[in-house]
């Protein structure tokens, strides 16, 4: 039988508790399993059939050089297919990569179908637990060995991450210990090679990538006092973003990879933007909102633990800094628009002139902001025919007024849907100042806080890529060295 593995998130839990009554006479009770998926020293995977129904579920706690398994279960009609055998190997490899040599675990005495299938595995029996289940039921405790990981990694909060971003015009590279301490973070923009175009010209962007990235990578390490000896895992963005821009990112770390031997991880973009807020407060914990708005994305995500995120909406048409970013090139102001026009905003009356909030009574979680960018270009033409002078900073702040209304209402209402009082604030266009203190006081109002990025770590940079990166490399979520980079990735 083919199954997909992947992380067990909260909506698995209905088909996971299916399983584990018919499974076990004690069952695990849903705030027991809630419990256990959302922490970061677990491994929990869900095992999933081609029409998406959960037929396994496993997890394994790590301390240290032991795992422990915790929990694995096949459903009825998917047992003797080899779905436990898939599980309990993926687990076991994870389970090496984060560390773990030994793994051990507690069966029934009399359950002899698990006892089996445990010693098919290679554990063996090395002790009891009288009575550990109830009177008169024992445990059996066994223990093997994991399979030799392909590097053993130090304990979390020591390993050294390379990561490397190109998704679009910068080439970053960054040197981080331990997931939240930057060693290092070069960012080599290419934005005064795109900004006589008035936006990224992607043939572009791809050739300076080439020309940039040995130097930067270089320059990283060098910053952070290191060479690459000392470096433990590579994190690069595989998506979304233009594909010959990623491809020179992922091209280049995966012969890095290959070279070293270094594991490998793949980021997300997005899910980097928003673990650019972990660096700022390394507390912050699921579940909350986030508001990722950038030059390609304006999306509001829902995360229900890292590493699980649901959209809740994105843009249907132009994302935010996108159309700040054309707003400024019918200005002749230059490109990148955002921090041009925020600067000319600071000096405006927001008030000076009616642009349309656009879907901000739509009841759902989408954005518009097309309609609002040719508003601003008729109001301009208008007043060019007219011989009027335009008036940028009023147009400026009455332009990021409008973007600014709707975001804030959408962000703050997915956080009282959500019953969620964190909100953190990613991509390019959390740098606005308007946007940061008008959705921090909104939140403030109802109790809920808002997290932003320093200005440096809100555009793209890649000491975000090795925050999520290094998340990825604990649960042993590595990718090869034959992946794809993909324009458009999902986030989760
Ligand atoms: O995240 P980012 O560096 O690249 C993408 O992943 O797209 O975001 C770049 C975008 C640009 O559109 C830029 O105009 C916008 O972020 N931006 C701003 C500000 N600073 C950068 N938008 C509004 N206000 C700003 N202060
Ligand atoms: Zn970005």
């Amino acid at each position: 039988m083919t199954v997909v593995l992947r992380q067990f998130a909260p909506y698995d839990l209905e088909g996971v508790l299916e399983i584990e009554r018919v499974s076990f006479p004690d069952p695990w009770s849903p705030a027991m399993f809630m419990g256990e998926i959302c922490r970061s020293d677990r491994i929990w995977l869900v095992a999933e059939q081609a029409d998406g129904r959960v037929v396994g579920y496993g997890g394994v706690m790590i301390v240290g050089d032991e795992a422990h398994l915790m929990n694995l279960a096949v459903a009825p009609s998917a047992r003797r297919c080899g779905v436990g055998q898939t599980l309990y190997d993926d687990l076991a490899i994870r389970a090496a990569r984060a560390g773990a040599r030994r793994l051990t675990l507690e069966v029934r005495d009399d359950n002899e179908a698990a006892l089996g299938f445990y010693r098919a595995v290679g554990l063996a029996v090395e002790g009891v637990r009288s009575e550990y289940y109830q009177a008169g039921q024992d445990a059996l405790i066994m223990w093997g060995d994991l399979p030799e990981a392909e590097r053993r990694l130090p304990p979390p909060g020591r390993e050294i991450v390379l990561a490397i971003e190109t998704s679009c015009d910068e080439t970053a590279a960054a040197v981080m210990r331990g997931g939240t301490e930057v060693l290092s973070s070069v960012v080599a923009s290419q934005v005064d090679f795109h900004a006589r175009f008035g936006g990224v010209v992607p043939e572009i962007a791809s050739r300076k990538h080439t020309e940039a990235i040995v130097g930067v990578v270089a320059e990283a390490l060098d910053r952070a006092g290191l060479t690459m000896g000392h470096v433990d895992a590579l994190a690069v963005t595989h998506g979304p973003g233009l594909i010959g821009a990623l491809v020179v990112g992922l091209a280049y770390t995966k012969g890095l990879a290959f070279a070293t031997g270094l594991p490998l991880v793949g980021v997300n973009h997005l899910e980097g933007h928003i673990f650019a807020n972990v660096l700022v407060d390394p507390d912050i914990e699921p579940p909350l909102i986030a508001l990722v708005v950038s030059g390609g994305h304006t999306s509001l995500v829902h995360v229900r633990q890292w590493g699980v995120y649901e959209t809740l909406g994105e843009t249907l048409d132009d994302a935010a800094g996108e159309a700040f970013d054309k707003v400024a090139k019918v200005l002749g102001l230059g490109y990148p628009g955002g921090p041009i026009l925020s600067r000319f905003a600071a000096e405006g009356d927001p008030n000076a002139i009616a642009f349309p909030r656009a879907m901000m009574r739509s009841g759902d979680y989408r954005f518009s902001l097309s309609g609002l960018k040719t508003a601003v270009i008729n109001h301009i033409r208008h007043e060019r025919e007219a011989g009027r002078e335009i008036d940028v900073p009023d147009l400026a702040a009455s332009f990021q007024a409008a973007i600014v209304d709707v975001q804030v209402a959408k962000t703050v209402r997915a956080a009282e849907e959500h019953g969620v009082k964190t909100v953190c604030l990613a991509g390019g266009v959390a740098a606005n100042p308007s946007l940061r203190e008008s959705l921090r006081s909104a939140l403030a109002e109802r109790g809920a806080t808002l997290t932003v990025p320093e200005i440096g770590l809100c555009t793209d940079n890649a000491a975000m890529i090795a925050a999520a990166g290094t998340w990825r490399l604990r649960h042993g979520d590595l990718l090869g060295l034959d992946a794809e980079a993909v324009a458009d990735l999902p986030l989760g």
